[in-house]
């Protein structure tokens, strides 16, 4: 089974979906890393990011392995070299929007997200799930958050990795990635129509997960 979390950046559908998992005994797939990951590899080997032909090459000697044996930590390798937090990066988080919106980069993540799901219970959440990798999924949630409340929690990510920050400029920055994810031609991120939106700016963590935990249980005794 597949419950999607789709929402814009710094919404908390990381931790949501981490959460959730562990809560329902199920595995998580955090496919925005999945497109970090793919940044940092194309960033660091000067692929032109112009040429459609050199990345399908490049990305064919990419080996991305994600272990989600725990809850607390998603590690992403690249041909054996763990990038967890160098995928976190102001840099990368820059550049992520644009890399993201490629077609040969989109076809190969979600091929990579089909199959992963196919061996067992998955909370997959990003900016497409509901809509286009897993339509079909039963449940499906939309995240939401007022900006202020999103930079504060995004200064987190980068505290977290020793970064220098400024709340305005992260602000800032969740405007335009959003604008740009929003916007782009392929799977650009929208709420499904079926989709259930949370609007967590005045939740706690364990409010937010609690609500989409019981609308699940809820809709196993209809
Ligand atoms: O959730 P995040 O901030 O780590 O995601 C990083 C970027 O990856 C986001 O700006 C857009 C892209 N993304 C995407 O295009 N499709 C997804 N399913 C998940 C993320």
């Amino acid at each position: 089974m597949v419950i999607t979390i789709d929402g814009p950046a710094g919404v908390g559908k990381t931790t949501t979906a981490k959460k959730l998992a562990e809560k329902l005994g199920f595995q998580y797939l955090d496919t925005g890393a999945m497109y970090r990951a793919v940044t940092y590899f194309l960033l660091n080997n000067s692929v032109n990011i112009s040429s459609e032909k050199d990345i399908e090459k490049m990305l064919d000697i990419l080996n991305l392995e994600l272990d989600f044996s725990s809850y607390d930590n998603i590690k992403v390798y690249i041909n054996d070299e763990n990038v967890s937090s160098l995928i976190r990066t102001q840099e990368i988080t820059e550049k992520v929007s644009e890399i993201s919106a490629l077609a040969a980069v989109r076809k190969r993540m979600v091929r990579i997200q089909k199959d992963t799901v196919k061996n067992g219970n998955f909370v997959v959440e990003g900016r497409d799930i509901g809509t286009v990798v897993f339509p079909e999924a039963k449940h499906k949630f939309y995240l939401t958050a007022d900006y202020d409340v999103r930079a504060e929690r995004r200064l987190n990510d980068f505290i977290s990795v020793n970064e220098e920050f400024n709340v305005n400029k992260i602000k800032q920055d969740l405007i335009d990635r959003d604008k740009y994810d929003s916007s782009r031609k392929l799977s650009p991120l929208s709420q499904a129509l079926d989709a259930i939106v949370i609007d967590t700016s005045n939740c706690t963590f364990d409010d937010q997960v609690n609500q989409i935990y019981k609308h699940i249980e809820r809709s196993k005794i209809k």
